[in-house]
């Protein structure tokens, strides 16, 4: 083995997994975000956590509700997905500008693209400054899936993203 840096270790742990992180904005509306830094924490009780750049318009939002949706999205929506990954919702509506379809979740005022594989319903238990981002532990409320949908995962690092095959 050679002595890599941390990004080129990401590119070699391809693929990666991705999520859209939903919450919610002033507005009412839902801002999505594309994160793969997530993972699932405990099963007893259930609890995930994901990591975000500090400046990130969505932990602002999540800092303020204290609410949040993390869902992985299907392969119909991966145009989006990248979009969503390389623009802020800080001035603008993502979904629309996007095309995202989304779909409300009982119980939530945040809504969730329609082709998701998983939809994780949260709250912010806490958060840790850690390095540039912030990891934000939350608890888990509800789980939803739809196994018609093809998960889609991060390649090349962070910069395409597709399903992921599986060797026979
Ligand atoms: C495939 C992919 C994965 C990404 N993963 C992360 C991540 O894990 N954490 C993060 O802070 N940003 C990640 N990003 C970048 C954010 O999605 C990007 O900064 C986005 O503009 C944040 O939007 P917001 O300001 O509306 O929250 C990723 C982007 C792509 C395309």
């Amino acid at each position: 083995m050679q002595k890599i840096n941390l990004p080129q270790a990401a590119k070699l742990t391809c693929p990666n997994p991705v999520t859209l992180v939903c919450t919610l904005k002033p507005d009412g509306g839902t801002n999505l975000a594309t994160v793969s830094w997530w993972t699932y924490l405990s099963f007893n009780p259930n609890m995930i956590a994901y990591a975000m750049a500090k400046t990130s318009y969505s932990g602002e939002m999540v800092r303020n509700n204290q609410k949040v949706i993390l869902t992985i999205p299907g392969t119909e929506i991966a145009d989006a997905v990248m979009g969503c990954g390389s623009t802020t919702g800080r001035n603008s509506d993502k979904a629309s500008k996007f095309g995202i379809e989304l779909a409300g979740i009982e119980g939530s005022d945040i809504k969730v693209p329609v082709h998701s594989r998983v939809a994780i319903q949260c709250s912010l238990k806490e958060y840790h400054e850690v390095g540039d981002h912030y990891l934000y532990i939350c608890d888990v409320e509800q789980v939803y899936g739809d196994e018609a949908e093809k998960a889609l995962f991060a390649w090349d690092g962070y910069s395409k993203v597709a399903a992921a095959a599986q060797e026979e």
